[in-house]
């Protein structure tokens, strides 16, 4: 009920809605309301009340509750429902766990804080309360399981382009699943599938971004930063989950009819390795060469020096030149 009313409000935001009209809408009492407005004010959210004129949302709220998650997604085709945790080992965890009891695609877990953030190659992840963004997308692809590493793809470039447009920030994508700016590492992406003998049942794409850290531990200033550290500015996280959500549901669509070719040009508008000499080092081996590109399939083609192209599925690069 209280998400319905914020919904209606965020819908008007440049108006104002007179309680009986809400009322109407949400067929409830006026006082039943009332009392929603002042739940909402004491969270935080500006809600004008003017005698002849009614309600008016005169800022969205900045916090992470399930309701200002779930007035963020109106009208998104794909994601139709948000879980929130303040505090959860991982959402990764949590995204397997609603996908085993049945849960349909398009539901996002998302939590202010996990304990046991999961990173990729089963390094740890650290996501402290109050800055960053951390979410699990639960989605059931009609795909072949050999392309469900394309998600991580069509996930950076979503991810890419609405920080982007939110922050106006130079973000990069470095092969596969890093975000960086200025070299240092704001985001990261984990896909994890769950597979029956030849069908994908679900994939689950993990999301982590480094939102308004002031600093970050010793170990990780040279590597790690945030869109506050580059900006200055502190994001509102709703508001970005808001915008990802939009942006990869529609290249997420469009990947799923028209197919990877369309996203390919975009990843590479944005991919900081191509034409980079780097060094991929895989679990058994390492190789060096020049980035050429991707293929069709999302695959990274790394020429090394003596004319060879080499395939690489899966690796962690360091950029050399
Ligand atoms: C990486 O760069 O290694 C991937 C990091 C992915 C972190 C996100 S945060 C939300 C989701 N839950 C997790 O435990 N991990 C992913």
């Amino acid at each position: 009920m209280k998400g319905k009313v914020l919904t209606l409000l965020r819908e008007n935001e440049h108006t104002f809605l007179s309680g009986e009209k809400i009322s109407r809408e949400l067929n409830c009492s006026r006082t039943a309301v009332w009392k929603q407005i002042n739940s909402l004010r004491n969270e935080g959210f500006d809600i004008v009340a003017t005698q002849n004129k009614g309600y008016q949302l005169i800022k969205g709220g900045r916090d992470l509750s399930e309701h200002n998650l779930i007035s963020r997604i109106k009208g998104n085709g794909l994601f139709h429902k948000v879980v929130y945790y303040p505090s959860v080992s991982s959402t990764q965890t949590i995204a397997n766990q609603l996908v085993n009891e049945g849960d349909s695609e398009g539901i996002v877990v998302v939590a202010d804080e996990q304990t046991d953030g999961k990173g990729r190659l089963g390094r740890p992840w650290q996501s402290q309360k109050q800055s960053g963004i951390s979410m699990s997308l639960v989605l059931k692809p009609d795909i072949d399981f050999r392309q469900a590493p394309q998600l991580t793809l069509v996930s950076a470039v979503a991810v890419t382009r609405a920080l982007r447009e939110r922050t106006g920030l130079s973000i990069d994508i470095k092969w596969p699943n890093d975000l960086l700016v200025n070299g240092k590492k704001l985001a990261g992406i984990l896909t994890e599938m769950q597979v029956d003998p030849d069908r994908i049942q679900s994939v689950i794409i993990g999301i982590g971004i480094n939102v308004n850290h002031d600093n970050f531990p010793d170990e990780l200033t040279s590597i790690a930063t945030s869109l506050k550290v580059e900006s200055g500015e502190e994001f509102d996280r709703a508001d970005l989950i808001g915008e990802i959500l939009r942006e990869f549901s529609w290249l997420y669509e469009t990947y799923l009819s028209k197919g990877f070719s369309f996203i390919k040009p975009l990843w590479e508008a944005h991919s900081l390795s191509i034409g980079k000499v780097i060094t991929a080092r895989r679990a058994r081996d390492s190789v060096e060469g020049e980035v050429i590109g991707i293929n069709d399939e999302g695959v990274l083609l790394l020429k090394d020096n003596q004319g060879e192209t080499h395939h690489i599925y899966s690796a962690d690069i360091d950029i050399k030149s």
